[in-house]
């Protein structure tokens, strides 16, 4: 095993990576099958069945890459709730509306710029060609959010809108702590970037950016205001 501590923290966040993609594949599992509940159309739907192919990809480009550097080629550890979002006491439309905005308007939105400063100093080839997959399909799964939500709007305008106003500041606040704060090791190795890796102040900018720049005028298109 590895006994650099860059190419540790290298492993560590491919695992994280892995065990994220494969909760997004569940989330987006869920959010289909609540989607046919709720009678949406069916070119929507059908995008959203890519998109729970697509995050099994990626987890398994994403372990590829544990295994290319040095890791271990085992299953990992899987965390069930991580792969289902809760479900809201008020039904199912009320469940759809929190998870579209939560995991879609606004994690697939702030994933692909991330991803795509990831991308851009990454020379080992089997991180390059995971990011190369992960960062075109984002873009697709970034715009089935947006999507989404307006047949939401469509079905329920100001229900949901009220419903994303009163939701979205805490579900800022998460991505905050996780983009946009608490990140604070702020040096990054060579080795840690050719292989997909950005530091803290890269995660912070590029987190502010794509809230004002992207999600805030998205969500003020639809008459949905982010306090
Ligand atoms: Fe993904
Ligand atoms: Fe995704």
């Amino acid at each position: 095993m590895a006994s650099d501590p860059a190419l540790d923290r290298v492993l560590s966040e491919w695992k994280n990576r892995v065990r994220a993609e494969y909760g997004s594949s569940g989330l987006a599992a869920q959010v289909v099958h609540w989607m046919i509940q709720c009678g949406f159309p069916e070119e929507v739907i059908s995008v959203g069945l890519r998109i729970v192919q697509d995050e099994l990809v990626h987890a398994r480009l994403s372990h590829d890459v544990v295994v290319d550097r040095g890791g271990e080629d085992a299953p990992m550890a899987l965390d069930i709730r991580a792969t289902a979002a809760p479900t809201a006491p008020e039904g199912v439309l009320a469940s759809l509306v929190d998870s579209i905005l939560r995991n879609f308007c606004l994690g697939e939105t702030f994933a692909v710029p991330l991803f795509h400063a990831m991308r851009a100093t990454t020379t080992v080839p089997v991180a390059r060609s995971a990011l190369d997959r992960i960062l075109k399909d984002e873009a697709v799964h970034r715009a089935f959010g947006w999507d989404a939500l307006d047949v939401l709007l469509e079905i329920d305008g100001s229900g949901v809108r009220t419903r994303a106003e009163a939701a979205l500041p805490e579900m800022l606040r998460w991505f905050h702590t996780a983009y946009g704060g608490a990140r604070s090791r702020t040096t990054i190795t060579d080795t840690e970037r050719s292989c997909g890796m950005i530091n803290g102040e890269e995660y912070a900018r590029i987190y502010q950016a794509c809230l004002d720049e992207q999600i805030r005028p998205r969500f003020a298109r639809r008459g949905i205001t982010i306090p």
